[in-house]
């Protein structure tokens, strides 16, 4: 493994191999146990996009393992200016050991591991969220004991996290449904790759979607860069909400996560969040340890 763009790009093993470093990193962490495994290592975080999870846990992700990590703003680099990522990628690579980038375009971070010469990782495009969906395995896997075998509902936009728990989830042996209005479904041709290499259904009835899962998960309806759709989307997304309704069809022992920042009364309401909050933290919490264990995968 080379970079993280994409969980399309990783196999099970690797991810299993990810989940499993980062169980022991995070018992390490918890005893007090120091592990400086990327000593004098830096990485730079450009952020395109804002962020409070993503960059919190990879500052602290390299202070733990060592290392240093960099907070860059498209604001303050010249590429918010114009200047080629492909250029950006070249100069970095001989200034740092990592880059972590959050923005817009999945081509912009595929060009960076193109043309630079080290990992590269996408902390959020408009198209993947593959460090997320890392920590959502990790959390199922904590509280369910097994992944493989559970079925995982989205419920909402078939954004980059749609897209994203679509392909770990199926790569790990879950059954995956979504679901989402009609015009607002996940990427066509991941969806395509999902019907031919496991269970998996989208469909714009919530309650047949969530039918009997075991894990139920849900996004905000507007991503960032989609503010001025806000209205039509609330719109459109009425209804495609986690609420007692839906929580009364999934199975009984049903979790609920949250990649969040969650907006209460929209895809979620107050009450089921609060009585899963547990899981939901659980699962930022894990943000931090998968994401070391993939520094260390890459960077070591
Ligand atoms: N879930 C997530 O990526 O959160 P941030 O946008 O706060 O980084
Ligand atoms: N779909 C959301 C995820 C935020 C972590 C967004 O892209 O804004």
């Amino acid at each position: 493994m080379k970079h993280l763009l994409k969980l399309m790009d990783l196999t099970k093993e690797e991810i299993t191999d990810i989940l499993n470093l980062a169980d022991q990193l995070k018992y390490e962490k918890k005893n007090g146990i120091e592990h400086h495994i990327l000593k004098g290592k830096t990485l730079g975080m450009i952020f395109q996009k804002s962020s409070t999870r993503t960059r919190v846990s990879f500052e602290v992700g390299m202070y733990d393992l060592g290392g240093s990590a960099l907070f860059l703003s498209s604001n303050d680099l010249q590429i918010g200016r114009g200047e080629p990522v492909e250029d950006t990628a070249r100069v970095l690579s001989r200034y740092l050991d990592g880059i972590m980038i959050r923005t817009f375009e999945q081509a912009e971070v595929e060009a960076l591991a193109e043309y630079g010469s080290i990992p590269i990782i996408n902390g959020l495009t408009d198209y993947a969220h593959p460090c997320q969906v890392l920590a959502d395995l990790l959390t199922i896997r904590e509280h369910k004991g097994v992944i493989e075998g559970n079925k995982l509902c989205f419920v909402g936009d078939g954004n980059n996290m749609a897209n994203s728990l679509i392909v770990g989830g199926i790569k790990m042996g879950m059954k995956v449904s979504i679901a989402c209005p009609d015009n607002y479904r996940p990427d066509p041709e991941i969806m395509k790759w999902a019907y031919e290499n496991g269970e998996f259904e989208c469909t714009s009835d919530i309650l047949k979607a969530a039918e009997g899962a075991t894990v139920l998960y849900t996004d905000v309806w507007a991503s960032m860069g989609q503010e001025s759709e806000k209205a039509e989307r609330e719109k459109a997304f009425a209804g495609y909400q986690i609420n007692d309704e839906v929580m009364a069809v999934a199975a009984p022992e049903a979790m609920v996560l949250h990649c969040l920042p969650a907006h209460r009364e929209e895809e979620i309401t107050a009450k089921v969040f609060e009585e899963h909050a547990d899981e939901i933290f659980d699962e930022a919490e894990n943000r931090l340890h998968a994401q070391k264990a993939v520094l260390v995968k890459l960077m070591k």
